[in-house]
């Protein structure tokens, strides 16, 4: 099915506080704006992203990450109206679905997504709103119906009358339309309300006069809409996705000792009977096994595989890293840019120095099978360890170290008979 994406990401983001434009801004190592790219990914052929604030950036951003987006230029900018009506020149001919949606409600899923353009299809909609109940819906527009219960029009929060604004049926932000049909209203907007904006919510009325079928879908978790204006609601954000992939992890047979101090990112799967330990925190990309032991405390920056039966325990974290079945990483450590064999067993306090400063450049460790790797090393990149071997505990190793060898780099050890009881005397 043909269906394009219109992405609203034009707009200030005062309330952020910040020199990073709104959309962004990260959770777990991904932007907001990344989110809803993501979440539209395996529904749309094509996605167009409205940009204005800080637009050499968050071009840059998409330009450098979604092949599938095209980022198109508002300025100024005049309202959620104004801001979809800059695609209008790009789909003159185009017939076929748009959905809507604002790159600042990170939130919400392609699963959602489906069931509402599955709507959309089913109840033969030309325009379909999404909507959803706020027991406090200040600052969102209101769903006004007609007394039989059909979509009348939706009032911004400063537009509304009192009586308006005890509706607690909001609008999400987020629109599937038959572009043929709906693409002459983005002409006829005025802006003539208390902002002074074209506003997107208007092409419910003007699909009404236009005697189309206009219909709301009510979303059950008003969550996934939930929109970022602040660091507040970043903060808010976080905590929502985090339970949400946390009971899903719980429910797939991961066990999550603490959730309250454990945070892991959407991106990363975990297999069954592996246990996470508290305060335990994993961004980014990955994948782990089953049967794995990580934390407490531990902390997974991206781009980590682990296959089965893996410890990683207190405070070591890890990225870019490849460890394979049966290895441990017991204790205060830094895995990065390696890959670990089977059966490795890497000593307290190992650290893999990875990057030169003065060539800038990132260098691979690999350790090999059975390698054991004794506490306080450290392993100067690029460097291997080749199957079976030792190295010994405070060692620097700057070599590769053929297999089932010795390595140490310690200085022998001194001892001075008395020399406290003479040095007091
Ligand atoms: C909008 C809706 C409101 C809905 C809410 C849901 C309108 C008029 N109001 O309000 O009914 O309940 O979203 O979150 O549509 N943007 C542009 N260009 C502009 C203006 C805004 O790209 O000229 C972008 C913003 O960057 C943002 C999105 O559009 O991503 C929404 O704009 P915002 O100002 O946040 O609208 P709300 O007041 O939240
Ligand atoms: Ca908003």
């Amino acid at each position: 099915m043909n269906i394009k994406s219109v992405i609203l990401a034009a707009g200030k983001g005062t309330r952020m506080k910040s020199d990073t434009p709104k959309v962004l801004h990260e959770i777990y190592g991904k932007t907001l704006l990344g989110y809803v790219l993501d979440s539209v990914k395996n529904i749309t052929n094509e996605n167009f992203v409205i940009v204005g604030h800080h637009s050499e950036e968050v071009e840059n951003y998409v330009k450098s990450n979604y092949e599938n987006a095209k980022t198109v230029l508002q300025q100024p900018q005049l309202g959620t109206g104004h801001a979809v009506s800059m695609v209008c020149p790009k789909l003159e001919n185009y017939n076929g679905l748009v959905l809507i949606l604002c790159g600042d409600t990170p939130l919400i899923t392609e699963e959602t997504l489906k069931n509402f353009v599955d709507y959309h299809i089913s109840s033969k909609s030309d325009l379909t709103v999404m909507s959803t109940i706020f027991e406090n819906p200040t600052n969102y527009g209101r769903i006004i119906r007609e007394d039989d219960n059909s979509l009348k029009c939706i009032v911004e929060e400063k537009d509304a009358t009192p009586e308006q604004k005890a509706v607690k049926e909001v609008n999400a932000g987020i629109y599937c339309l038959d572009w043929g049909k709906i693409k002459n209203a983005f002409s006829q907007l005025t802006s003539n309300n208390a902002q002074g904006e074209y506003y997107l919510t208007d092409i419910i009325e003007w699909g009404k006069k236009n005697n189309l079928n206009v219909n709301a879908y009510i979303l059950k978790d008003n969550t996934e809409i939930y929109g970022i204006n602040s660091r507040v609601n970043l903060a808010q954000a976080t905590k929502y996705l985090t339970d949400r992939v946390l009971n899903n992890l719980m429910i797939n047979g991961v066990t999550i000792v603490d959730p309250n101090s454990t945070w892991i990112s959407a991106d990363t799967e975990i297999g069954k009977d592996t246990i996470i330990y508290p305060s335990t925190y994993i961004e980014g990309k990955n994948k782990i096994g089953s049967k794995c032991k990580i934390g407490p405390c531990a902390h997974l920056r991206g781009g980590v595989t682990v296959d089965d039966n893996v410890k990683i325990g207190n405070f070591v974290e890890v990225k870019k890293a490849h460890i394979h079945s049966n290895t441990n990483v017991g204790h205060l450590s830094y895995i990065g840019d390696s890959e670990l064999g089977e059966h490795v067993n890497i000593g307290a306090g190992t650290i893999t120095a990875n990057y030169d400063p003065l060539s800038k450049i990132k260098s691979k460790t690999i350790l090999k099978d059975n390698v054991k790797i004794g506490s306080n090393t450290v392993l100067v990149a690029p460097v291997t360890v080749d199957e079976g071997a030792n190295i010994g505990a405070g060692s620097v190793i700057t070599k590769n170290i053929p297999a089932w060898a010795l390595a140490i780099t310690r200085s022998p050890l001194k001892i001075l008979s008395d020399w406290v009881r003479k040095k007091l005397s």
